[in-house]
């Protein structure tokens, strides 16, 4: 082995390129935050690549997977207090309708982790229909509205 390749000065290379890509990182992240993003929509697109890797399991019969997955989607984290409070306030009555698919949702992705401890196909597809009616009834019960008064998009 040669030792000489230990030399300090072979790691300086690497870390101007480490130095360079973390201030690319820190300036895409002061893009977004200017760009005023929802902590929700990052939550959402979680959920979506969730709901993905499960339908790829469930061709695979890879039940572990499929339990791990379903209790993330069961489990999935809330927006900070403030963006809650912001997303409440604008939902005003319209809050226990909003949380009634939100509770759907856990409550389906809660069976699925059942049916997939227990090898169970057939109650796993039907738990993750479940899950995605209550994903589309909020959606299209909501989603125009919000990104419209959040994000001014038409
Ligand atoms: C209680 C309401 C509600 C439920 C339940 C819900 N969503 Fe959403 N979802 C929203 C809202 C509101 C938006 C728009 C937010 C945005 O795009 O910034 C959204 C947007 C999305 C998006 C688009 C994100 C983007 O890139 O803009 C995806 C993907 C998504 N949801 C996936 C899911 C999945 C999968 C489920 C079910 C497991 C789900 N959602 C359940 C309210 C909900």
């Amino acid at each position: 082995m040669n030792f000489s390749n230990l030399n300090p000065m072979s790691f300086r290379v690497p870390a101007l390129i480490i130095v360079f890509l973390l201030s690319i990182a820190t300036a895409s992240a002061q893009t977004v935050t200017a760009e005023k993003s929802m902590a929700l929509k990052g939550i959402m697109e979680k959920m979506g690549r969730e709901m993905q890797l499960v339908t790829q399991a469930i061709s695979k019969e890879d039940w572990s997977a499929i339990s791990s997955l379903a209790a993330q989607i069961a489990s999935h984290d809330e927006p900070p207090p403030p963006e809650k409070v912001q997303i409440l306030t604008w939902l005003g009555p319209q809050a226990s309708k909003f949380r009634g698919f939100d509770n759907q949702s856990h409550q389906s992705a809660n069976a699925m982790v059942q049916s997939a401890n227990q090898k169970d196909g057939v109650g796993v597809i039907s738990a993750f229909a479940k899950i995605q009616t209550a994903c589309l009834g909020c959606h299209q019960t909501f989603r125009k509205d919000y990104l419209q008064h959040f994000y001014s998009k038409p």
